[in-house]
């Protein structure tokens, strides 16, 4: 098995940044490639045919990039296309990320929980079997079409509109918040102005740890000092940028 090899990771744009610097935290020594599909952005209202086919496109650089193993770290194209790429792909190993609904189910089950995910994700088949096995029937679905763009144009002053006129009438009303798009961590304190106090669930610790243990079981942690490399499919300086930043601030803020 090739443990020098990288770790790719993509999502349509920069979201996926909250998601690696989980892993990083665990996994510090990998060598990472990240890829930010921007020219095809947002995924979260397109339909399976398009986000699949927009997936493997990016899988096969992936591999042809020397991968070892790949990390979905969008919600909506693990939703709509994990399946397909690991029957189509059998030979290489796949993590999606999902909203962390079962997290609510483990630690605060009674209390009344809010979904944010995209359109694309709440739609879909493989989030509604989720909500059917962890359902503690006090939870709202919230999609929130076009959130995800404005995050990742950075519009400060759109987000907070959005957040005002979507989520306000919540207030007080639930508890627990589930950040079903890799892009709502990095509007969190937005969020919890809103708000107020609640608990927030984020697939992305988990799925670090199930990354580290399996690369443990399969033996193929990386033994050198790792690096992190970024393409997006623009080749947009503005957004290399803008995940490096956020990735520094996360790290140097633990
Ligand atoms: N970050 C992605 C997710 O987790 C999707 C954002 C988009 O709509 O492109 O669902």
């Amino acid at each position: 098995m090739n443990k020098n090899g990288k770790i790719g990771i993509f999502d349509s744009g920069i979201g996926g940044v909250t998601v690696l610097r989980e892993i990083i935290k665990l996994l510090p020594n990998e060598n990472y490639l990240y890829y930010s599909d921007s020219k095809n952005n947002p995924y979260g209202d397109r339909t399976v045919e398009q986000i699949r086919q927009l997936c493997d496109q990016i899988v096969k650089y992936l591999i042809q990039e020397n991968c070892k193993l790949i990390v979905i770290a969008c919600n909506t194209a693990s939703a709509k296309a994990l399946q397909y790429l690991r029957e189509k792909y059998p030979f290489m190993i796949f993590i999606g990320i999902e909203p962390a609904y079962k997290m609510v189910y483990d630690y605060a089950y009674d209390k009344p929980t809010l979904i944010m995910a995209t359109k694309g994700t709440i739609d879909s088949e493989k989030f509604n079997s989720l909500i059917k096995k962890y359902d503690n029937h006090k939870t709202y679905l919230l999609p929130c079409t076009g959130l995800a763009e404005k995050i990742e144009q950075a519009n400060q002053k759109e987000i907070k509109e959005y957040l005002k006129e979507n989520i306000s009438m919540y207030q007080g009303k639930v508890k627990n918040v589930v950040l079903g798009c890799t892009h709502y961590p990095l509007i969190q304190e937005e969020i919890q102005e809103i708000l107020g106090k609640v608990e927030f669930f984020n697939g992305a610790p988990n799925l670090a740890k199930h990354l580290k243990n399996i690369l443990e079981e399969k033996n193929m942690l990386n033994n050198g000092k790792g690096q992190i490399q970024f393409e997006d499919s623009q080749g947009l300086e503005c957004k290399r940028k803008r995940f490096f930043e956020i990735l520094k601030s996360s790290i140097s803020a633990e």
